[in-house]
This record gives C-alpha cells, structure tokens and sequence, in this order.
C-alpha cells in the first residue's frame, strides 16, 4: 500500500494563482548542512550550538539516530540546538534499530559513521527509502573491514558490524554523489592514516568545508578532468564549533520557479546558500530568461549566502549540460515544470541519477507533465520537455510516490495551468520544507489549506 492511500495522506487540489505573488519571506535550514552539522557535532569533543537547523522530518532522524548513538542532541528554541559530541570512534552501540525515514542522505551518511565503530548496528527506513540502492555505500565502505548485510539488490533494512580500527579508503565513485563521497570521508574519521576520495566531477562539498571548521586536515586538489581529489588525514582531534545554517537553495527553488511563472510576480527571499557547486538551478534559470538577482552577497558561517530578488519572467526552453547535474541534482522536477511553461524546446542532459532519488524521479517528473497535457521524451538519459509557451492544461491528477520535491513541483505547476491540478499527497513536504504551503500562501498562492 502506498503512503498515497493511507489515513495520513494529505492531498491537495491547487487552482490558478488569481493574483500576483509579491513578499519577502525566508526558506528553512539546509538540509544536507544540518545532516551534516548534527553528525559531526556529535563526533567532536565539547559543546556544539547549531543556528536555522532545519526541523524537517528528514533532519529530524539524523537527531534521532545521534541521540541513539549517545550524543546530546537538543533543541533549545526552534533552529536552535545544542549537541554535546563524544569524539571520535566513540559513539556507542544503538539499543534498537535505526529508522532513517524518507532520507538517503541521513541514511547514507550515517553508514560512514557506523562501519567505523566497533559496534553492530541496524538500519531501515520508509518504504520510498527501502527501495534505494545502498550498495553504493556498502562497496566503498567494506573496504574500510566493515561487514555489511543488507536485502536482495543492497535494499534497507540493513545490518551493518562495524570495526573500532577500520582501514582507510582510497576510493574513485563510480557515480557523481556527494553522498558515497561523505559516507567514505566519515569513516576515514575513523581510521589511522589518510582517506582518499577521488570524484569525476565536483559535488556538493559540505562535508569538506565542515570538517575543516571543526579542525580535521582535508585538503582538495582539482583534476585535469574537472574532478576533485579529497584527502583527510585520519583521527583528527575534532572540536565542537557553532555552526549557521544557510536557507536552502534547493527549497528556495520552488517560491522562485512560481514567481517566475505567475504573471507579475515579484518576490525576495533572504539568506539562501549559494556554494557554487549548488547553484546550477539559478544559472539555468538565468540563460532561460528569469529576472533572477542575486544581490548582498556574503559569508555566514563559512557559507556564500545571498538574498534573491524574483520577478515574473517570460522564459525560453534550455540545454542543460550533464556536466551541470551534480550542482543542480534535486532541482530537475521543478526546471520541468518551468521548462513546460517556457517558450520551446528544452533538454536535460544526463540526469539517470534521478531514478534513485526519493521516487524514480525521471518516470515521475514525465508523469507530472504528460498527465498536465505537456510533452516530454525520454532520449537515452536526457529528458526533452517541449513548451508550451505559457499555456500548460494542467487538470491531471499527480501521484508523489512520498517524493517531497514532487509534490512541491506539482504544487507549483497547478499555480499556473488553465485547469485544476489534482496531488495525491503533499504530507512529505515536511521532509524538507516544513510550513512550505502556509509560506506560499504568505506570498498570495491561495492553496486551499
Ligand atoms: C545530498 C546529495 C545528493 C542530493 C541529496 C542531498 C547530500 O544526493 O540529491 O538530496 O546532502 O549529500 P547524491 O549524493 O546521491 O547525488
């Protein structure tokens, strides 16, 4: 059964904006910062204070699961939180099986941590993330000694027994995922000696950057391919260091396509990360025609962050290179729907990875389109959406598969097509953009809540 047809399902009927969107708001925490923040607080020694934590459901897990793990995690007031880490290779066995939820990063993550310490844990998640491939981390990761057995085709639940003395990693990913990159570099933590990562193209480097802010030696060299070698020296003595959680560009993404799209719009949102490897979507978006801003730029807690500046825009269709997915890998649902709104032809180059996220997000994006009157094709691992030039039908009926971005997508679409938009489901949204309506309706979206 999916989530769709249970009790808590909550599915929305969204109608044509009937006016413009215009406010300033601020979108929550980042989520692969505050997974971050919480992990590493809790291995370093001493007092962690993390501000604009993001209290979605999927960060919410990795909490859990550290407390499970004997830190002190705790929310002081909201985005507010203290953690008091252990150190290094110190966390103790969890009494009861870890349940990651809807999340790949919490889950993928935390088996770094837990193949490096001399314990036997448990970990499983919802049904979307019993679906997805954990091999990718259990490969790398068995290097390290650790055993790992997991279900048929590397599928959660999965029993990991991890080593108090694993063997550092010397790893190339065979797949562009900051992810695999993270679970490798949290269990060289754990090991004597030096880790290393080597990435055929740049991912997301939180991990880096925060394990340089709570003291570790991590240093990065540029390959000729456009790659990155990353190597950390093993036990650091790892120091508790506030962290400022950034506004997540990936969350902005959705206020900033329904601005786009609804005629006079005219929005700023405040205090978005704008680390350049996660800034595809807007430059995408800016070669597509958006009156897109970025102004005030600046550094909070080691991370470029900005305010942007949004206006109705009529918007062209777009190539995307494959070379750009990484720095825009969560963003492809809602460019589609921009993509449908625009005026002819667009291509996503190379996006296959999108079949393991959240849902099999390539067949659900084309869904979401088609079922909405829009054209796409599937040509290899490109997508072609053809445009409508401001005239989606929309009147579908879209089905999530517990994918957040999905429901948010189609949220979006329903803003702007010239019939009704039926959602089967928009509870998952609180896994990473908790109040994502309520702040929308802030700007005049009108979702009948
Ligand atoms: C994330 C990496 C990406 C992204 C996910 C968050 C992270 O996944 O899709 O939402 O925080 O490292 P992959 O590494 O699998 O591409």
């Amino acid at each position: 059964m999916t989530h769709a047809s249970s009790p808590s399902a909550r599915p929305l009927r969204v109608t044509r904006a009937q006016a413009p969107l215009s406010g300033s708001i601020r979108v929550p925490g980042d989520k692969s910062i505050s997974h971050r923040a919480l992990m590493f607080a809790s291995l370093a020694r001493g007092e962690t204070h993390i501000t604009g934590l993001l209290e979605g459901e999927d960060v919410l897990r990795t909490a859990a699961a550290m407390r499970a793990l004997g830190a002190q995690v705790a929310q002081h007031a909201p985005g507010d939180w203290r953690v008091s880490g252990l150190g290094i290779g110190k966390l103790r066995e969890p009494e009861d099986v870890l349940d990651m939820g809807n999340s790949g990063t919490a889950a993928r993550l935390l088996s770094g941590i837990l193949a490096s310490h001399g314990m036997v844990s448990v970990m499983t998640g919802d049904a979307s993330l019993r679906r997805r491939p954990m091999k990718r981390v259990m490969d790398p990761l068995a290097g390290t000694g650790a055993t790992f057995m997991a279900r048929e085709g590397g599928r959660l639940p999965m029993a990991i027994h991890g080593l108090a003395d694993p063997k550092p990693l010397d790893y190339r990913l065979p797949v562009a995922s900051a992810q695999v990159k993270s679970a490798v570099l949290l269990a060289g933590l754990n090991a004597q000696g030096q880790t290393r990562v080597e990435e055929p193209v740049a991912t997301r480097d939180h991990t880096e950057n925060m394990l340089r802010h709570f003291g570790a030696h991590v240093k990065v060299e540029e390959t000729p391919q456009g790659g990155r070698v990353i190597l950390l020296q093993g036990r650091p003595d790892l120091v508790a260091r506030d962290v400022v959680v950034p506004g997540d560009p990936s969350s902005a993404a959705f206020p900033i396509v329904a601005a786009l799209l609804v005629p006079g719009a005219d929005i700023t949102i405040s205090t978005v990360g704008l680390n350049p490897l996660r800034t595809g979507l807007f430059i995408t978006l800016q070669e597509m025609g958006a009156q897109l801003e970025v102004t005030n730029i600046r550094t909070e807690g080691g991370e470029l962050v900005g305010d942007l500046h949004v206006r109705a825009s009529s918007l062209k269709g777009v190539t995307v290179p494959a070379d750009r997915a990484p720095s825009m890998i969560d963003e492809y649902p809602i460019l589609a729907v921009a993509a449908a709104h625009a005026a002819g032809v667009s291509r996503f180059c190379g996006v296959e990875e999108l079949r393991v996220k959240e849902s099999d997000r390539l067949a659900a994006t084309v869904a979401l389109l088609e079922n909405n009157g829009v054209k796409t094709a599937v040509e290899g691992d490109d997508l072609v959406v053809y445009g409508t030039g401001n005239a989606i039908p929309g009147g579908g009926v879209v089905q999530t598969h517990m994918d957040h971005r999905l429901a948010m997508s189609a949220s979006v679409l329903g803003l702007v097509a010239q019939n009704p938009v039926e959602i089967d489901d928009t509870a998952f949204i609180d896994t990473s953009f908790p109040g994502y309506l309520q702040l929308m309706n802030s700007l005049g979206a009108g979702f009948a809540l």
